[in-house]
């Protein structure tokens, strides 16, 4: 495992992956076009749509979204992309502050390993019941099939999970979530002198995963000089 990888070497992979970021619709278009990726409203008696009421969201398209008070005005809270016809999901990071998506009713969806890194907030999910929860059965405290849709509830901590592999931080260097699946490590303070950000990618993903069953680990290291991801808290 690589974990003090050259500082130099690394950076051109970070540039490039905000590059593609921003054309890729985050940075350009803003407006926030996962609510429409397909026709219509948050399906009413939907879960998507019943969480949004108790949660004094508002709908927007297919999302549901709620005003904190805080410099982000209005996040999306809930996402509802049943019955969509999706045949695959790489990049919903618009709706990265989810708490609910919903994702049944869409025959064969395939979904990318990395779709939900950064999703921190996310704790329940409906999948259609052919799809294994995002980071595997580990990732989550509940997952239960139920009608012809996978449940999958209360995403767990991979920072203090025992009895897994050990992927643990690097010395200096602090764990916190990142997703299903997904941890992070930032660097203490002063270490190297810079502020540093390792998104690790827990070994359940490539090793018990669906998709990686049999796969090599591989690790996936960036490293970037700034820490500066927008957290509403
Ligand atoms: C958020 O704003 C609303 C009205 O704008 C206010 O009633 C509420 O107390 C505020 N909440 C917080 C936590 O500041
Ligand atoms: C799914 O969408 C199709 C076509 O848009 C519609 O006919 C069908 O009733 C929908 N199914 C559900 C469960 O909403
Ligand atoms: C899902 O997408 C991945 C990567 O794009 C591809 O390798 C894989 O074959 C696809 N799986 C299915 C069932 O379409
Ligand atoms: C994950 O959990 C579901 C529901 O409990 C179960 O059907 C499935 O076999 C589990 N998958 C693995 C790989 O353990
Ligand atoms: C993991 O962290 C959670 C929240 O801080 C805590 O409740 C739980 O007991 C911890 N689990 C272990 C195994 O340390």
């Amino acid at each position: 495992m690589k974990m003090k990888a050259g500082h130099s070497q690394q950076q051109p992979v970070v540039v490039i992956l905000i590059v593609n970021l921003c054309f890729n619709a985050s940075c350009q278009l803003s407006e926030q076009q996962v609510c429409k990726l397909c026709t219509g409203l948050v399906l009413k008696d939907s879960a998507v749509a019943h969480f949004c009421s108790l949660s004094a969201g508002q709908i927007d398209g297919r999302c549901c979204r709620r005003n904190d008070n805080t410099t982000d005005p209005e996040h999306i809270i809930g996402l509802d992309l049943s019955n969509c016809s999706l045949t695959h999901v790489e990049d919903l990071h618009e709706a990265s502050t989810a708490l609910m998506i919903d994702l049944s009713l869409n025959p064969a969806v395939n979904i990318s390993d990395t779709a939900f890194q950064g999703f921190t907030e996310l704790n329940y999910m409906i999948l259609p019941g052919d799809i294994i929860c995002p980071g595997g059965n580990i990732s989550w405290s509940k997952v239960e099939v139920n009608a012809g849709n996978r449940i999958c509830e209360g995403q767990k901590n991979m920072c203090n999970q025992t009895g897994q592999l050990s992927m643990t931080c690097p010395e200096n260097s602090l764990c916190a979530p990142y997703g299903p699946g997904f941890f992070e490590c930032s660097c203490a303070d002063n270490y190297h002198g810079y502020k540093c950000l390792r998104k690790g990618e827990f070994p359940a993903v490539q090793v018990f995963g669906p998709l990686g069953a049999s796969t090599v680990m591989i690790s996936f290291l960036l490293w970037v000089t700034q820490r500066r991801k927008a957290k509403s808290l």
